[in-house]
């Protein structure tokens, strides 16, 4: 038997509801205020990566290195990821959120530990107030251990969605030289902690709202895995907390938005920042986000490198699995104290 059609929120906005369901409404201290929030083009560093592997290395590695210390968000242009790839990608995620309810739910499910599911909100099964998105999300590394369970509706849409994930796959490895490079490590340091490595992406579906004041598309959070890179389309909506304030990340065409995730915080012993940002709804258009989250696999064990530690800069956490922490991430919900608390090594460090 398939779901009731009523599962996705895409389905009741589009139905063209005045005021947003009580399970949406957030209580007042915990509300976007978007009047407060400040607007600014580049308001996180944009690092231009031609020339990463020539004259301009140094500088790019410094670049990225002040970026992750101070705001554990950047902008990336000259990836080298074709416009083409990146417009298709866009394209499968805007085709997919359009087929029919009975078409999408048949991907359908609210099992956080299913690999390829579409869903809502965070997780319906934990959480107290929903979000105004719905998601699908996908494992993408290796390909062929997945690519059998993705949509395959839209036609292209296994073709198109698995060439854009090796390309992000190949700029996400030479981001991990540069990273550890710029914390001084050896440059293939990050790459061995990963483990088998792995790559999960969600495709953000975030319908109109008739009260965005009320709501989020994504409440505060920071990401779990080791870096993120996003993709946004022309449509605003994302916004980083910087000194205490949420600041506007507004979409510049061809870039992505590369944030550093809870695990590269530990891998640096506190040098990198995971930040926390949100996703924020308007009235007027749907918005799609397609972030790419690149992780060590379950079984890698992450701690601070020796490295990195000396009297001065004692280990902040201790070493676990990212299985363990994983699974800690999608059971806590969305709050807004830091899942790596959890794992510091000394719990008053
Ligand atoms: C996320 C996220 C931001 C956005 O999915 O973790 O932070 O703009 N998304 O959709
Ligand atoms: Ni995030």
């Amino acid at each position: 038997m398939s779901p009731p059609a009523n599962l996705l929120l895409a389905d009741l906005a589009s139905t063209g509801v005045k005021q947003i369901p009580t399970s949406y409404i957030r209580p007042i201290s915990d509300r976007p205020n978007l009047s407060d929030v400040q607007i600014s083009d580049v308001p996180i560093p944009l690092i231009d990566l031609h020339g990463l592997n020539g004259p301009n290395h140094s500088l790019i590695i410094e670049q990225i290195s002040q970026a992750c210390e101070n705001d554990g968000f950047f902008q990336v242009k000259n990836h080298g990821i074709p416009e083409e790839i990146i417009g298709n990608v866009m394209n499968m995620a805007r085709q997919f959120f359009n087929l029919p309810a009975s078409e999408r739910l048949k991907n359908y499910s609210d099992d956080p530990t299913k690999n390829t599911r579409l869903s809502t909100s965070f997780n319906v099964k934990t959480e107290q107030i929903s979000s105004w998105r719905d998601f699908l999300r996908l494992h993408c590394y290796p390909l062929e251990d997945y690519i059998h369970e993705w949509p395959c509706n839209p036609p292209s849409f296994r073709r198109d969605v698995a060439e854009y994930c090796t390309s992000i796959r190949g700029l996400v490895l030479k981001l991990l030289e540069a990273i550890s490079e710029s914390l001084g490590l050896e440059r293939d340091h990050i790459d061995k902690k990963l483990g088998k490595h792995g790559q999960h992406m969600a495709m953000n579906y975030y319908p109109p709202c008739p009260q965005p004041e009320l709501t989020y598309g994504l409440p505060g959070h920071t990401d779990p895995n080791l870096i993120t890179i996003l993709l946004q389309d022309d449509v605003p909506g994302l916004q980083v907390l910087r000194n205490g304030k949420w600041i506007a990340v507004n979409p510049i065409p061809n870039t992505f938005i590369i944030n550093i995730g809870d695990q590269m915080q530990v891998l640096s012993n506190d040098r990198y920042k995971s930040v926390l940002h949100r996703a924020v709804v308007n009235c007027n258009n749907e918005r799609i986000s397609i972030p790419t989250f690149y992780c060590p696999s379950t079984d890698a064990v992450i701690g601070p490198p020796n490295e990195l530690i000396d009297d001065d800069h004692p280990a902040v956490y201790r070493d676990f699995t990212y299985g363990e922490y994983y699974e800690r991430f999608w059971n806590r919900g969305l709050v807004k104290e830091c899942c790596l608390d959890l794992f510091k090594a000394s719990p008053d460090s």
